[in-house]
């Protein structure tokens, strides 16, 4: 009766849109459901710096090197905010690495497809980081106080990534014809899959419905995808760029933009792990732990040290 009484009370603090805090009263289902979300999240960020970080070394000019550096630097913080956050709910770092590393968890299907061209780190900051700002301004009112307040930062920080995402985009949309050519080939490649990152349709969706009764996400994946499609249609439009859908149009009755249906056979082979570069993003992560270890073990070596000698000087 007791347990009932505290789930009744916890849902009203949902209903008043109170924000739960980690050490509050919580059903478990509520933290094991944030553990998963916010774990992958963090994976995705972390994961998310491969296909970009290819590129790097092969940027075009020495501002568009630094632009890229900082940004695949931001995804790092953003996965480090997202790990920290998840420790709030009782998960291990080390546990939650071990999940990813063993490929027991999920991160976005998006990073498994491969970065062919310069024109593809353009379109991944205007797409897919187009695509996280919608999905995080979001969960910037999560009903979890630490996953909100990490998703204000990262949302000012990606602004930022997509902007010069799309100011890319519309200066090879106005370049040579090789340019043009090049931009459009990426719009082609990376549009469905950015689809995708929405997750499955809201009927298909295991987690969408007790998420949004816990105020945990307050949109559901269609809506979240719809809201992204109207956008950046619009987007490619007024650079000139075509959408590889033959069945957008514009509803004007409805004011949204109606598209075609996604490949959910791709979809689900790529979250099973068949997609183009699963296999490559994963052991280039396994590899980068690996040769990371030195580091944690001097870190944790340097904090049982400062440890001791508090203790000696108390
Ligand atoms: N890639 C991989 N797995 C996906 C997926 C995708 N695009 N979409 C859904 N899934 C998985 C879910 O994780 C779930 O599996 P699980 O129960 O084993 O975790 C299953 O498919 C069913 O999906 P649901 O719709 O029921 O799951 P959710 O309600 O959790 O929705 C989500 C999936 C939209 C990814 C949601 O978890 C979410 O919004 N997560 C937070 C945001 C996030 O992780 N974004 C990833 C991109 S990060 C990024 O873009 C970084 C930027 O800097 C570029």
């Amino acid at each position: 009766m007791e347990k009932e009484n505290n789930n009744t009370t916890f849902q009203e603090r949902i209903d008043k849109g109170e924000t739960i805090e980690p050490k509050d009263q919580m059903p478990e289902r509520y933290r094991q459901q944030l553990i998963r979300m916010m774990s992958q999240h963090a994976h995705s960020e972390i994961v998310g710096m491969l296909p970009e970080g290819n590129w790097i070394t092969r940027a075009p000019s020495l501002r568009r090197k630094m632009i890229l550096l900082s940004k695949v630097q931001d995804e790092a913080g953003h996965g480090l905010y997202l790990y920290s956050a998840t420790e709030t709910l009782g998960a291990s770092r080390q546990e939650v690495i071990d999940d990813l590393l063993n490929g027991h968890a999920k991160y976005s299907s998006i990073f498994n497809y491969p970065t062919l061209s310069w024109a593809d780190i353009a379109v991944i900051g205007w797409l897919v980081d187009g695509a996280a700002i919608i999905n995080q301004t979001m969960l910037a009112r999560s009903s979890y106080g630490p996953y909100a307040r990490a998703m204000v930062r990262i949302c000012k920080e990606e602004s930022f990534h997509k902007k010069q995402g799309y100011e890319m985009v519309a200066t090879m949309a106005d370049g040579t014809p090789e340019q043009q050519e090049m931009i459009q080939d990426a719009v082609n490649r990376w549009w469905w899959p950015t689809l995708m990152m929405f997750g499955p349709h809201d009927e298909d969706s295991p987690n969408s419905a007790e998420l949004i009764k816990w105020g945990v996400k307050s949109k559901t994946n269609d809506e979240l995808r719809q809201s992204f499609v109207d956008r950046h249609v619009q987007e490619a439009h007024t650079v000139g760029l075509e959408i590889p859908d033959p069945d957008l149009k514009f509803n004007e009755e409805t004011g949204h933009w109606v598209f075609g249906e996604i490949d959910w056979d791709e979809f689900w082979n790529v979250v099973k792990g068949n997609g183009p570069m699963n296999r490559q993003r994963i052991n280039t992560r396994r590899e980068a732990h690996e040769n990371g270890k030195w580091v944690r073990e001097a870190a944790e070596e340097y904090a049982r040290k400062q440890k001791l000698s508090e203790e000696k000087a108390s």
